[in-house]
């Protein structure tokens, strides 16, 4: 971000402190409980929200080399990420295309050439089909160049591989972003790595890890034995770019800024910056570093995320203290993850039949929102490129 948004930023959370207030919406509002139980609801946002936008699949350092495979689930479908000899970025869905067998079964390699298990048809990283056995004999009158593996929409951006499961024509992962591109680009996620990175299953609907994200109502309460002695209570702000958000946590460390020093004021040192890009992916902006969770979601009530911990290059060398931050950051999200879970089998339960937020969880209603204006109407995606 420049330099006026980020002194801007911090001048309005120091003058809602000075205020004693917090950063609040207009009115209390209310989301269904359905939508966060509901099979048919969660079937709906993988169809009209998951399958139509390009959603963060990898960081491009975990693709590196020529021949580096990963395999992925997105919405719900089964995907191959290859690197070509060209260097170029692909996605296919990793489905043989004699009968349908998932071609690769390891999570990540390095290869130019992919053989079913089944009957050996044997695929280039460029996804074309190499060889079959007897197919000359077998296939009377196909032919191979018919039979390449079936191609998603792949783009490179930012430092991360975006795939978008449907829809002809490019991803266009700049218009998707909504005006956020130059401050993704201020990050200078390319640069970085991943220097930790696993993967954990939540018993909650995907909505309510991306809600715990987005406000501070809970930190001082939830996270009293981590990060809340570190931060002000209920203190965040939030702005909507197109579809994603970008909300602003307040440490405690801010109110005790010199005035003098203004000029060498960094938000990141004093607040913990947080980008949603829609729908699941989340970086947490730290001092040195970014926390980058990428969920799956598995069902109305389960979510398969990945926690990555993305470093600059040129501190790789660092291993303790990338492992240290990634163990913290785990800690605290694992706080978030109990409680998730636990309001899963809360609202499954009946007791309640909406969700209320407050005027200091205006965050939650904006996100909620825009999940909504996809669901209602035709893909917005599909008709840009339509
Ligand atoms: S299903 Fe893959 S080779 Fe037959
Ligand atoms: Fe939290």
């Amino acid at each position: 971000m420049d330099r006026t948004t980020e002194l801007q930023l911090i001048d309005e959370l120091l003058a809602i402190k000075a205020g004693r207030t917090f950063y609040l919406d207009e009115e209390v509002t209310r989301n269904p409980v359905s939508h966060y139980v509901s099979e048919e609801r969660f079937n709906l946002e993988r169809e009209k929200l998951f399958r139509q936008v390009p959603l963060i699949a990898a960081h491009s350092s975990e693709l590196a080399e020529p021949g580096s495979f990963l395999r992925r689930d997105i919405a719900g479908l089964p995907v191959l990420l290859t690197r070509d000899r060209q260097g170029g970025a692909n996605a296919f869905l990793n489905v043989c295309r004699h009968r349908g067998t998932q071609l690769v079964e390891a999570d990540s390699g390095c290869q130019h050439k992919f053989t079913c298990p089944y009957h050996a048809w044997t695929y280039s990283s460029a996804g074309k089909l190499l060889a079959a056995p007897h197919f000359k004999e077998g296939f009377t009158g196909e032919e191979k160049s018919d039979y390449g593996l079936k191609r998603l929409t792949c783009e490179e951006r930012h430092g991360f591989i975006w795939v978008r499961a449907e829809g002809e024509g490019p991803a266009d992962v700049e218009g998707f972003l909504g005006g956020l591109s130059p401050e993704l680009d201020a990050l200078q996620i390319d640069d970085m790595f991943v220097a930790s990175n696993e993967t954990i299953e939540v018993e909650a609907n995907w909505k309510l890890i991306v809600e715990g994200g987005i406000e501070a109502y809970h930190f001082k309460v939830a996270h009293r034995e981590t990060i809340g002695p570190h931060f002000e209570d209920n203190l965040s702000t939030y702005r909507m770019f197109g579809d994603h958000m970008r909300s602003i946590l307040m440490r405690s460390s801010m109110a005790r800024l010199d005035p003098d020093t203004r000029d060498e004021w960094r938000l990141r040192d004093h607040a913990q910056v947080l980008y949603n890009l829609l729908p699941t992916s989340s970086l947490l902006v730290q001092q040195d570093h970014i926390a980058s969770i990428h969920s799956e979601p598995l069902g109305p009530s389960t979510t398969r995320l990945r926690l990555v911990t993305l470093a600059p290059k040129a501190d790789a060398h660092k291993t303790d203290h990338w492992a240290q931050n990634h163990t913290i950051t785990k800690t605290t999200l694992m706080e978030d993850f109990v409680l998730n879970a636990s309001m899963q089998k809360g609202l499954a339960s009946g007791a309640i039949d909406h969700m209320t937020f407050g005027r200091f969880e205006g965050a939650l209603d904006a996100y909620n929102n825009v999940v909504e204006s996809y669901l209602e109407g035709p893909p917005p995606m599909a008709e840009a490129v339509g």
